[in-house]
C-alpha cells in the first residue's frame, strides 16, 4: 500500500461571516462552523485516499473564542493518522480581525473518516507520513485518541441498544 504525506491532503478554506451565518450574539453560529469543519475534513480525507469517504465520528469541536463579523475565518485540514480503512483528520480554525490583522485559534477538531469501495464496504487507505512539527505531534498522539474512540464507540453502541425507538406520541 502506497504512502502519502500529510501535505498531500492539506486544504484551506477562508470565508467572511455574513449576517445569515450569525447567532443571537452576532457571532458565527456554531452549527455553521461545524458544517464548514465536516466539509473541509471530508475533502482532506478524500484527497488522502482518492476514494469515497464517510464521516464515522467527530471527537469534539472545541470553540476556543467567538468569531465576529469583522473577522475572516480560515480553516486548515489534513490527515494526521490512518488505521486500516479509517483516517483521522485535524481541523484548525484561525480567525483574523480584518482591521488589525490580529489572529486567534478559534476552534480545533478531530474527525474520523472511513474510505469505502464501490460496494460501500470499508477499504484500506494509504499510510500517512508527517513532516512538520505540528504534523509529527498530531501523528504521535493519534493512537491514544484512536483507542479513546474505540472505547467510546463500544459505549455508544451499548447506550443505543438501551434507547427506545418509539416517538413520545406512540
Ligand atoms: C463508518 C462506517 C462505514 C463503519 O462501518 P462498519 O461496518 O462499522 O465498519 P468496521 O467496524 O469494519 O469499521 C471500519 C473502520 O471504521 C472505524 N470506525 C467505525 N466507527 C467508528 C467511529 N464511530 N469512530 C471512529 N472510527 C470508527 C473502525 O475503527 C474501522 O477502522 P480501521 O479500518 O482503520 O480499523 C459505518 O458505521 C457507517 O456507514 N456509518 C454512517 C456514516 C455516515 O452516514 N456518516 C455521515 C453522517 S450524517
Amino acid at each position: 500500500m502506497e504512502q502519502r504525506f500529510s501535505r498531500d491532503s492539506r486544504c484551506f478554506k477562508t470565508s467572511r461571516i455574513f449576517p445569515t451565518d450569525v447567532n443571537n450574539h452576532n457571532t458565527l453560529f456554531g452549527g455553521k462552523l461545524m458544517s464548514y469543519i465536516d466539509d473541509i475534513a471530508s475533502i482532506a480525507a478524500h484527497k488522502h485516499c482518492r476514494r469515497s469517504v464517510v464521516t464515522a465520528s467527530t471527537d469534539s469541536v472545541d470553540f476556543l473564542s467567538p468569531i465576529h463579523t469583522s473577522d475572516s475565518v480560515c480553516l486548515e485540514s489534513f490527515v494526521t493518522w490512518t488505521g486500516k480503512s479509517s483516517m483521522e483528520v485535524f481541523v484548525k480554525v484561525v480567525t483574523e480581525d480584518l482591521k488589525s490583522g490580529a489572529r486567534k485559534i478559534a476552534a480545533t477538531s478531530f474527525l474520523t473518516f472511513v474510505a469505502l469501495d464501490e460496494n460501500k464496504v470499508p477499504v484500506e487507505v494509504p499510510d500517512v507520513i508527517p513532516e512538520t512539527e505540528e504534523e509529527k505531534k498530531l501523528h504521535e498522539s493519534a493512537p491514544h485518541r484512536a483507542e479513546m474512540r474505540r472505547i467510546r464507540r463500544v459505549e455508544s453502541k451499548k447506550l443505543a441498544s438501551f434507547f427506545t425507538m418509539k416517538y413520545p406520541w406512540e
